[in-house]
């Protein structure tokens, strides 16, 4: 019988701190003017201390599940896809897989920049509709705020933090992810990339010195590409959806510039009211910014069962790619007694991650080294 992706749960995290415009005015030699007649971004949001890419992605992981009937036990996969992950490893995913207590799923992260989540999210619907796992938990999760330069204003004016998640469920009934489009061309690297702390430069005091762990784009080279592929890829997946582009009842396309929408809405020949825009509220927010922006969307009533969506985006790499979807989810409303059980079960996961730590420990201490001897 043939089986389909569907998309069940959605959710999002972003955090509280709220960074206008004028705050950069006074940062760096910019306007909010410049800002917002050349990438249509009013704020953006950053993280505060206590949080990082796998707090906001266990964050929005946790929301998505909220809608569905499953509980973080029951999950097989996690993806997070993400540019910013809290440490080169052990990967983010495996810390969103603790903190929300997944404790019988395989997880990793994917490293495609704003491409991310769509790359995501075809992984895991592929491994649901050929039989290998029932359902996933795919992020896009990023706290770009901590990889920019603060002094650049071509670059720090764009980026926010946030994070997005959907749950992938098996179905005999068609819909869901319908076809995908993945592309990269590594030739482009070096348009947007940073370039030290990995094992091609690794950290040192003239690394740090140059600013070679924040972020590095050439922005005019990046537009140009964006521009270029976003209509195409657009194209490319509605037909392999067996779609007439005027069928897309909703673009979400990656937020990073408003001109690059526009651009893409030209190309297709449609109106912008078809796309998906809150740039305004969050700036690029890289792999997380499609899912937020599907959230968002649904929130404001612009989704309903039954409708076609495509999602695009383009990134670092350079990567670009795009989804058909058919959305059949209806939301679940969570009953007050089934969020008090998520949190206790949330709760008991962390006191039970807590308790294998200290195991672990004891262990190590009593026969670790008995072990070894022997
Ligand atoms: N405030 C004021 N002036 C500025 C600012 C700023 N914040 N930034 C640049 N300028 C100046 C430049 O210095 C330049 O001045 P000059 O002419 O005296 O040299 C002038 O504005 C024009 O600069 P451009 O780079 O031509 O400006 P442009 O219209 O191309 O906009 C931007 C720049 C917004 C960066 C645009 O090129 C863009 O959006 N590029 C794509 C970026 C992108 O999408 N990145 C994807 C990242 S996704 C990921 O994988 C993380």
């Amino acid at each position: 019988m043939a089986r389909f992706a569907h998309v069940t749960g959605w959710g999002m995290a972003v955090p509280e701190r709220i960074v206008t415009n004028a705050e950069l005015e006074r940062l760096v030699e910019t306007s909010d003017e410049w800002i917002t007649s050349r990438t249509g971004i009013r704020e953006r949001r950053v993280v505060g201390k206590q949080d990082s890419t796998s707090t906001l992605a266990a964050r929005a992981g946790a929301k998505a599940l909220e809608r569905t009937d499953l509980l973080p036990r029951d999950i097989q996969l996690i993806i997070v896809a993400t540019c910013t992950p809290d440490h080169l490893f052990p990967a983010t995913a495996c810390l969103v897989q603790d903190q929300i207590g997944a404790t019988r799923a395989g997880a990793f992260d994917l490293s495609a920049a704003c491409s991310g989540f769509i790359f995501a999210v075809n992984m895991a619907a592929q491994a649901i509709r050929t039989g290998a796992i029932d359902n996933a938990l795919v992020i896009g999760a990023e706290t770009l705020s901590r990889f920019t330069n603060w002094e650049d204003r071509t670059t720090c004016v764009l980026f926010g933090d946030a994070a997005g998640a959907f749950v992938l469920e098996a179905s005999d009934r068609p819909g869901g992810v319908l076809s995908a489009v993945m592309r990269s061309d590594g030739s482009g690297g070096d348009l947007l990339s940073l370039p030290a702390g990995g094992s091609r430069m690794p950290a040192t005091f003239e690394t740090v010195e140059q600013g070679l762990h924040l972020i590095q784009m050439n922005g005019r080279e990046v537009f140009r590409f964006a521009t270029r592929v976003m209509a195409s890829a657009t194209r490319e997946v509605a037909e392999k959806a067996g779609l007439k582009v005027e069928e897309i009842d909703l673009i979400v396309p990656h937020q990073a510039n408003l001109r690059i929408i526009e651009a893409a809405a030209r190309g297709l020949h449609m109106g912008l009211d078809r796309f998906m825009i809150n740039i305004e509220r969050y700036g690029n927010t890289s792999a997380a910014s499609i899912p937020v922006a599907v959230c968002e969307a649904f929130d404001q009533g612009r989704i309903h069962p039954g409708n076609h969506l495509v999602l695009v985006g383009f990134g670092a790499g350079l990567t670009w790619g795009a989804m058909a979807l058919q959305w059949v989810a209806r939301p679940r409303v969570g009953t007050t007694r089934d969020r008090r059980r998520r949190r206790l079960l949330a709760g008991l996961a962390r006191l039970a991650s807590w308790v294998r730590r200290v195991l672990r420990r004891l262990e190590g201490l009593f026969w670790g080294t008995e072990h070894h001897a022997d």
